[in-house]
């Protein structure tokens, strides 16, 4: 049986490579994306993987789009909250609404889009739910309240949504990457990323996006069945907990 997956931000960064890793793995993959239309449709075309455009914070889009991709692909029997954004400044410069998108963005899509799944993954006695959060949630990070609150907040959320399913054969865990090479973390000022970053990383090296990638399907395998719950840290040992 050829399980359906729908992972949020799919189109670029961390997100396409998990897309792409599904779909190499035999899954029916739908990847979502918000904005950018042009990349989009030249992932799709190039990896023949079906996108759906939806902003992942917004309730009744994500609801809406799980139906869409129930009837086009499947229905979800994996969900990754990978949809993730970034607004730096320290908190003495940050406007409200960096904050707020971030918050809306990072956490709040991964209310919406479990809360569209959940039922129907009870149901059918299977389902399989992987929050990417990171290393910047479990440590925090100059410039990042904001995001550091959501990523953190996912990890909470996992740990939850774990508990009220776990009966019912769903786990929700989530990834935690470190520094890895996409575009998200090529954004920031080089001088940032030598001077305060790359010595922070006993690996001595940004991450690779296809390393979080094979973290996420293991996750979803049938053998990872009694993991529930956990973080799962990929960081080149940037934070050892
Ligand atoms: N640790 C310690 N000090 C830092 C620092 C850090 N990470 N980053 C900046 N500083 C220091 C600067 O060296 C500077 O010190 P001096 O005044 O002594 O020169 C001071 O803080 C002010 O720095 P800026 O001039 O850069 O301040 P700014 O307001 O212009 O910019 C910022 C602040 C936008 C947060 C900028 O520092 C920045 O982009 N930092 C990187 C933040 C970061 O790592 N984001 C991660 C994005 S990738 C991601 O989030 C993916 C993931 O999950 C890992």
């Amino acid at each position: 049986m050829v399980r359906t997956v729908l992972v949020t931000g799919g189109t670029r960064g961390i997100g396409a490579s998990i897309a792409i890793a599904f779909k190499d793995a035999g899954y029916s993959v739908a990847a979502n994306y918000a904005r950018n239309d042009e990349e989009a449709r030249k992932f799709e075309k190039e990896n023949g993987i079906p996108v759906f455009k939806f902003d992942a914070g917004n309730y009744q889009g994500s609801c809406d789009a799980v139906e869409e991709v129930k009837i086009k692909v499947g229905p979800v029997d994996v969900l990754v909250n990978n949809a993730g954004i970034t607004r730096d400044a320290p908190l003495h410069k940050m406007e409200m609404v960096q904050w707020s998108e971030v918050l809306r963005t990072n956490l709040d899509s991964c209310f919406n889009l479990s809360s569209a799944v959940i039922n129907d993954m009870r149901e059918r006695h299977f389902g399989r739910i992987i929050n990417v959060s990171s290393i910047n949630g479990q440590k925090g990070q100059f410039g990042q309240t904001n995001y550091a609150a959501a990523k953190a907040g996912m990890i909470g959320f996992t740990k939850a949504l774990a508990l009220e399913n776990a009966s019912k054969g769903v786990t929700v865990n989530a990834v935690a990457p470190g520094y890895i090479g996409t575009n998200m973390v090529r954004a920031i000022p080089e001088e940032i990323i030598n001077e305060h970053i790359l010595p922070q990383i006993p690996a001595g090296r940004l991450g690779e996006p296809i390393e979080v990638a094979r973290c996420v399907i293991f996750l979803a395998s049938d053998e990872a069945a009694f993991i529930n719950g956990s973080t799962l840290t990929v960081n080149g040992g940037q934070y050892l907990i």
